[in-house]
């Protein structure tokens, strides 16, 4: 859209908010604050009622065409003022055709991953009548306990902030009339990943160092990319609940950074700041939600119930209520959801079926998967094998290839690992055995809520061992067997935070009684979170990360494992040994007794809390040189930067992807700083350099 046509479009977007403003009634202002849960679970009067009587600006947890466009009827047509509904759905990693998970984009270090990736789950979504998705999540996260870890972008703030501008790039496109784009939400507004001992809602202490240059960027990322909406944390940061957080909401978001789109709350969590203690009634969070510039109540019903008596007693005035409404008029107008406020309802099937929604997602799984281990070159495998056994409980899960956050009502329907290499085998006798079953100890309230997921009894024992003996007796069949271990996908994510990092169940014992049979055996890891490998990483000779890869995960994997693909990921987040050693990050500061000294003392006496894999970290099926390193000047004043400059070379025979990555380190300052921070990088592919014929010799920068 053109400079001039744009000012336009904003000038008329105005005059139709300051119109509507002026002939709203008070009641239907704080209306537009309300979005209203659309699910059995959601407290509040019926959808339809609150819709009628301009009670609501937004409904969520609802994921159906023909509904939606009841809905939005009733709003148009009944509603006091006619303002148009937006419709909203956590679409997180792929609302029809699912992609990796966030945690897993990340790891391909290669923006352009989840930009098309998310371009992709903003058509879909769009297609079945959604306008604003609960992504993309933000939190950096140093501790693999958290669950919720999967849904981010890994410990670091410059990957993290990278990837933050191209998911909200691929959901929002550059223009919000797009008719094939959704809004996005950066989350959750700030420090939750930083929950103690990585449990999922516990209260975070942060410095405000650690604020402003860890876990702040991504968020400032994002709105210099002009997302369109923000979500508060749910948890205390520094002892006051985000959602109520005048320093977050106020000073560092609007007053600092100059955003003027709106922030939603998450779930219930104004009303929530009563349990947390932060008001003594609902009255009191309401008053502080509004103070703090939280503009929409996610479901409570906080502000409905209180903030028009709030006005009328003095404790607000009713320009403060505009000033709140004010941003979620001028997004529905900028989108043109006055002029086009439904959906065609035959549009979704014909936008689903498109071929290239596939491809984008084998693609996106095939650049985001990290090859740990691959000793004496044993990858890729040959396709002329007999017989393969592929063995492990998420082998042949779907829910464990499309992972974490699924969106309402979907039903998983990935290619699995096993799927995936019978079809790249087609003469080979591929055999299949889950091994015991691995479960949450403690379930989820979550696990109920997707589809498919009900929980089967457990196994007994004698269950157990069947399952065990005979995942056994198929591995002996096989000339060679493929182990797919991990987790499932209620074990990462919103409340599945855990303390051990270790392979869950029998799955360790399993793979060390595959292994004592003397056969090649090769490991496939599906998780959303790190693991502590540690028996694996010294005895299976090649490791596949795969994570949670989506759709055509299965395929993906196949692709890798034989030599359709050359693995070019590396690692967002580091791999501790340990879950008690986490917190464990690679940017750390330089302490008086570092491992160099002389005076070196251990950190722990039991066991020395270095990383198993470190961030940054992935090999690939051939090898790279770096040589030439320039730089453009030895010295810079503070403001002023510079250029480096290296070659990289591909040495090996194959074709393959590199990461060139640029940390840097301030040798002292009145602030210490860590040892290296990222600060530069780049995926690439290198010329080939064949040693037999160095005419052709090309190299890349
Ligand atoms: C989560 C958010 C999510 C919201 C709406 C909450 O439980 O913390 O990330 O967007 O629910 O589904």
């Amino acid at each position: 859209m053109s400079k001039q046509k744009k000012s336009e479009n904003e000038g008329q977007v105005e005059a139709r908010v300051d119109a509507l403003l002026k002939k709203m009634s008070l009641e239907e202002k704080v209306g537009q604050l309300n979005q209203v849960g659309g699910a059995a679970f959601s407290p509040g009067p019926a959808a339809e009622d609150q819709i009628r009587k301009g009670g609501a600006g937004s409904v969520l947890w609802l994921n159906d065409t023909k509904k939606f466009n009841e809905l939005q009827k009733i709003a148009i047509e009944e509603s006091p003022s006619g303002i148009p509904l937006l419709f909203a759905l956590d679409v997180i990693h792929g609302y029809h055709t699912i992609f990796p998970v966030p945690l897993a984009m990340a790891a391909s270090w290669d923006p352009k991953v989840p930009e098309k990736s998310q371009s992709v789950a903003a058509k879909e979504a769009r297609a079945a009548g959604l306008h604003w998705t609960f992504g993309p999540m933000l939190d950096i996260c140093r501790d693999a306990r958290w669950g919720r870890i999967v849904e981010g972008a890994g410990e670091d703030p410059y990957l993290a902030s990278a990837m933050a501008a191209a998911q909200v790039r691929g959901f929002q496109g550059d223009d919000v009339s797009d008719s094939e784009r959704v809004l996005a939400c950066a989350k959750h507004f700030a420090g939750y990943g930083y929950s103690d001992g990585g449990r999922d809602y516990d209260p975070v202490y942060l410095s405000e160092s650690q604020l402003r240059n860890t876990v702040l960027p991504p968020f400032k990322a994002a709105v210099d990319v002009g997302v369109e909406t923000f979500m508060s944390a749910y948890m205390d940061l520094n002892d006051v609940p985000a959602t109520g957080n005048r320093f977050l909401l106020r000073k560092v978001l609007r007053d600092e950074w100059g955003f003027d789109g709106f922030v939603v709350s998450d779930a219930f969590a104004v009303a929530n700041m009563v349990i947390q203690g932060h008001a003594k009634d609902r009255r009191e969070a309401a008053l502080r939600g509004l103070k703090s510039g939280m503009n929409m109540d996610m479901s409570s019903y906080t502000y409905t119930d209180n903030a028009a008596q709030l006005v009328e007693e003095g404790s607000l005035t009713e320009a403060e209520i505009d000033e709140l409404v004010r941003p979620i008029l001028t997004v529905k107008a900028k989108m043109g959801l006055f002029e086009k406020p439904y959906v065609d309802e035959t549009l979704l099937d014909k936008v689903i079926a498109l071929p290239e929604h596939r491809a984008t997602s084998r693609w996106s799984a095939q650049r985001s998967m990290v090859l740990l281990r691959n000793e004496g070159g044993l990858l890729p495998l040959s396709k002329d094998v007999k017989k393969v056994a592929v063995l492990g409980p998420v082998a042949d899960s779907m829910q464990a290839t499309e992972g974490s956050w699924m969106v309402f009502g979907h039903t998983p329907a990935a290619v699995t690992v096993l799927q995936g290499i019978r079809a790249k085998l087609p003469n080979a006798e591929v055999t299949y055995a889950s091994g015991p079953e691995i479960r949450r100890d403690i379930p989820s309230w979550f696990e109920n809520l997707m589809a498919g997921q009900e929980r089967k009894p457990e196994q007994t024992p004698a269950e157990s061992e069947a399952a065990f003996q005979s995942a056994l007796e198929t591995a002996k069949a096989a000339d060679q067997i493929i182990m797919v271990l991990g987790e499932t996908d209620i074990m990462a994510g919103e409340a599945a935070s855990r303390a051990s990092l270790d392979l869950p169940g029998r799955q360790e014992e399993l793979l060390k009684a595959v292994v004592a049979l003397g056969k090649p055996v090769f490991l496939v890891l599906l998780n959303g979170r790190p693991l502590s490998i540690n028996w694996a990483a010294e005895n299976i000779p090649a490791i596949l990360e795969a994570w949670e890869p989506g759709t055509e995960g299965g395929n993906a994997v196949a692709d890798i494992l034989f030599g359709d693909a050359n693995p070019g990921g590396k690692l967002p987040v580091t791999f501790p040994r340990k879950g008690s050693h986490a917190p464990l990050y690679y940017a750390r500061n330089t302490t008086h007794s570092p491992e160099d000294s002389p005076m070196y003392n251990p950190r722990y006496w039991d066991g020395l809390p270095v990383p198993l894999y470190p961030f940054g970290f992935g090999l690939s099926y051939t090898t790279f040189e770096f040589s030439n390193l320039k730089i453009s000047s030895e010295k810079i004043k503070l403001g002023e930067s510079l250029t480096v400059a290296v070659e990289v070379t591909n040495t090996g025979k194959l074709a393959g992807d590199e990461v060139a990555q640029l940390y840097i380190h301030q040798k002292h300052g009145t602030d210490t700083r860590p040892m290296r921070e990222l600060k530069g990088f780049e995926r690439i592919t290198p010329a080939t350099w064949r040693k037999e014929d160095c005419d052709l010799q090309t190299r890349q920068r």
